[in-house]
C-alpha cells in the first residue's frame, strides 16, 4: 500500500487527572492525502483540539502517533503552523512585526529585502496590507484572525492547521474568511485540517470531514467526502441538492447519532439546586 502524506495510526491519550486518568482519545484513525482539506467536527469536548495538537507536536499521544512523509512528530515544527482560535497575536508588535517574526524562522538569514517582500505578500493574500504598522489592539477582531492567517501561511507549511478560525467573526467576515481561505488553498495546494462547528463551513471548505463521536475516549465516527467541484459558491450551492445532502448526513450524525445532552448553564444548575432536591440528580447526569 502507498503510503500517505499524514498518516494518525491508532492515536489515543490519556490525561492525569485527581481522579486518575481520563482517556480522551481512542484508536484515532485517519490518512490524509497531499493537499487535502479535512474538517474536524464534533460536539464541545469531545476531544477535537485534542486531535490537532497531537498533530502540530504540542501534545504528544500515549498510544499510537503520527506520521508526516515518513517522519513521525514528536514536537511542534515549522512545517505544521497553528491558526488558534483566540489570534494570540503578540499585542506589542504592528501587524508586520508579528508576521515578520514567524517569517524570520522559516527565511532565517535572508536579505532584509526578500524577507519585507514575503511578509508584505502574505498580508496581501489576506488583504491586510493597509494596517501593516497598526498594533493588535488597533484592529478589529477579524483583522487579528486575517493576521494570524497570513503569519500561519508565511511560514509555508506543509500542514496548515486551525482551531476555529472563524469561530468568533460576524456572518459576513467569517464568509469573506472563508473566502480568502480557499482561494489561497488553491493557489498553494497545502494541506490543511480544520476544526469547525458550523456544519455550512464544513461542507464548504472541505474535501473530507471527520465527524468525531463524543468522549470519553473519542474516535472517528465517520468520514463523509465531499465531491463538490472546485472552486465552490457559497450562493450557488445554498439550493444544490448534493450540497443539502451532505449538510442533512453532519446533522444527522451530530444531532441523532451522537446526540448530546449538553448539561444546564451553571446558572440554572444553581437555581435548580437551591429550588429542588432532585439538584444533585440533575448535577450527576
Ligand atoms: N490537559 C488536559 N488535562 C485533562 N483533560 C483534558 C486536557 N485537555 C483536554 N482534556 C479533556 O479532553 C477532552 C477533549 O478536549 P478538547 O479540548 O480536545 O475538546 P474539543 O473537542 O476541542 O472541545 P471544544 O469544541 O469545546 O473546543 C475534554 O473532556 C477535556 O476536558
Ligand atoms: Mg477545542
Amino acid at each position: 500500500m502507498m503510503s500517505k502524506h499524514l498518516e494518525l495510526t491508532q492515536v489515543g491519550i490519556d490525561f492525569p487527572t485527581p481522579k486518575g486518568a481520563f482517556t480522551a482519545l481512542q484508536e484515532v484513525n485517519l490518512r490524509i492525502n497531499k493537499g487535502e482539506f479535512i474538517s474536524l467536527i464534533g460536539h464541545s469536548g469531545c476531544g477535537k483540539s485534542t486531535v490537532l495538537n497531537i498533530v502540530a507536536g504540542l501534545l504528544n499521544a500515549t498510544r499510537g502517533g503520527v506520521i508526516l512523509d515518513g517522519a513521525e512528530v514528536t514536537q511542534p515544527g515549522p512545517e505544521r503552523a497553528v491558526v488558534f482560535q483566540n489570534h494570540s497575536l503578540l499585542p506589542w508588535l504592528s501587524v508586520y512585526k508579528n508576521v515578520e517574526l514567524a517569517v524570520k524562522q522559516t527565511l532565517r538569514g535572508k536579505p532584509k529585502k526578500q524577507i519585507r517582500e514575503w511578509v508584505m505578500h502574505n498580508l496581501e493574500l489576506v488583504h491586510m496590507t493597509h494596517a501593516s504598522d497598526k498594533l493588535p489592539a488597533e484592529i478589529s477582531g477579524g483583522m487579528k484572525q486575517r493576521v494570524g492567517i497570513a503569519r500561519a501561511l508565511a511560514m509555508e507549511p506543509k500542514v496548515l492547521l486551525m482551531d476555529e478560525p472563524f469561530g468568533a467573526l460576524d456572518a459576513l467576515t467569517r464568509a469573506h474568511l472563508q473566502d480568502s481561505v480557499m482561494e489561497i488553498h488553491a493557489q498553494l495546494g497545502n494541506t490543511v485540517i480544520m476544526i469547525t462547528h458550523d456544519v455550512d463551513e464544513a461542507v464548504l471548505l472541505s474535501d473530507r470531514i471527520v465527524m468525531m463521536t463524543n468522549g470519553p475516549a473519542a474516535t472517528v465516527g465517520e468520514v463523509l467526502p465531499i465531491e463538490l467541484a472546485r472552486p465552490r459558491d457559497r450562493l450557488a450551492l445554498a439550493d444544490n441538492p448534493t450540497y443539502n445532502h451532505y449538510r442533512h448526513q453532519v446533522l444527522t450524525f451530530l444531532y441523532e447519532k451522537q446526540k448530546k445532552i449538553e448539561p444546564v448553564n451553571a446558572k440554572q444548575t444553581a437555581a435548580n439546586k437551591a429550588c429542588s432536591a432532585k439538584g444533585k440528580k440533575i448535577d450527576a447526569a
